[in-house]
């Protein structure tokens, strides 16, 4: 275990580019949000100091208006697409128009938790910002109750069947041309389809039409999906925040009542007709009818749902290797394309920490095997098919190495 214990902590420092981590090299060469928050929790099993300095960077691209984009492009790179002049958000840092899953509170609440003393002073100064990003998550993004995307690529899970309704809708037919860089990395049976890209490229484009007017965005932009990832996500970073304001003796009122209302809206993504959590379309109201892995997140979100238990054991057995991204048995289930089947090691240690905060102590443990199993055998891959174990996407990945440090590797 030593030596891959050593290489996970390499492929952190390699894919450091100072004071932040690039996912992986080439493929994606600039700050991701939810990627730079699991560098952090990485970094602070051997250096707590540098795990706070990565998400103060990452908070250096926030807005005015709190929210925290989803890319923070601190230098140019030609071989990435779509780049900061794409997006047109002029911002300084130059950052992309959107955000992601808000994971920050609560990962901050473990590296605070692992090191108190060298964070108290860390975590005083980020709370503020903190509080900022969720009451922009409460305002915009929840205005409709549960969390919602206004892109597939806000929720982290960009090509997942539970866009395909919203992405339906959407007319890719007018973007003009454009090259894409990402199938110049790693094999294009691993990627979105070019249906998809030019239809994200699309809802880019209104998004810098209106010059990321979020109210516009939100009452008449191309796509707009309640996401039971970032719903669950949310909720669960609300708690943690409420900890840490306590914490540091903050009044906390805010947020719990922010955190009572997700809570509230949290029977509004359940399909009846799936027997599960889902994604929605808020324009038609049309169910994606998916079974993702974002819905397992439930337990995460401190959610007790027996219907949900049974369906997570289902699709888990269904498969070799952890639990997957997308329903093995449904039609389009793809083990080996992105987030249309392939069982992402990131998203199953969220789960693991809802199974462990459960006291699922046996199912958190065959997770752990079943991960550790895959990395052990392949390496630190983005992605692996949960059938056969095949790696997938970009390897040397930071987040793969990241929750070995924090899990996996952990027995
Ligand atoms: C990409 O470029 O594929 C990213 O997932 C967008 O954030």
């Amino acid at each position: 275990m030593t030596h891959i214990n050593e290489t996970a902590r390499q492929i952190l420092r390699k894919n450091d580019r100072g004071g932040y981590t690039v996912p992986t090299d080439g493929l994606y060469p600039y700050q991701w949000n939810w990627d730079s928050v699991f560098a952090a929790w990485g970094f602070a099993t051997f250096d707590n100091d540098r795990a706070w300095t990565e998400v103060e960077t990452l908070f250096s691209g926030q807005w005015d208006d709190g929210m925290v984009p989803h890319i923070i492009f601190h230098q140019s790179d030609p071989g990435y697409f779509p780049g900061p002049d794409v997006w047109g958000t002029n911002k300084t840092p130059q950052t992309s128009g959107i955000s992601q899953p808000p994971v920050a509170a609560t990962l901050v609440r473990k590296i605070y938790e692992m090191d108190p003393e060298t964070g108290r002073t860390r975590l005083a100064a980020l709370y503020p910002r903190m509080v900022a990003w969720h009451r922009w998550w409460h305002e915009v993004r929840c205005a409709p109750g549960p969390a919602c995307i206004t892109h597939p690529w806000e929720s982290g899970r960009d090509n997942c069947p539970d866009w395909d309704v919203g992405m339906a809708n959407v007319d890719g037919s007018n973007v003009g041309p454009y090259q894409r860089r990402d199938t110049g990395h790693v094999d294009a049976s691993m990627r979105p389809g070019k249906e998809d890209y030019d239809r994200y490229i699309a809802i880019l484009q209104f998004g810098k039409a209106c010059g990321w007017n979020h109210a516009e965005i939100m009452a008449n932009g191309p796509f707009l999906m309640a996401d039971p990832g970032i719903t669950f996500i949310l909720l669960r970073a609300h708690r943690d925040l409420i900890a840490l304001g306590q914490e540091l003796g903050e009044d906390v009122s805010e947020i719990t009542g922010w955190a009572d209302a997700l809570e509230a809206a949290v029977p509004s993504i359940w399909n009846p007709d799936l027997g599960a959590y889902d994604a929605r379309d808020i324009r038609t109201g049309t169910w994606a009818n998916n079974l993702s892995s974002a819905a397992y997140l439930f337990l995460y979100a401190g959610i007790e749902n027996p219907q949900m238990d049974a369906q997570m054991q289902r699709t888990w057995d269904a498969v070799t290797y952890g639990i997957p991204s997308s329903d093995p048995e449904a039609t389009h289930f793809d083990p080996r394309r992105y987030w249309r089947g392939p069982m992402w090691p990131v998203v199953n240690s969220l789960i693991a920490v809802g199974l462990k905060d459960s006291s699922r102590d046996a199912d958190e443990a065959r997770l752990r095997r079943e991960t550790a199993t895959l990395i052990k055998k392949s390496g630190f891959y983005e992605y692996f098919d949960p059938v056969d174990g095949t790696p997938c996407g970009g390897s040397n990945f930071t987040w793969t190495a990241a929750i070995w440090l924090t899990w996996a590797g952990r027995d």
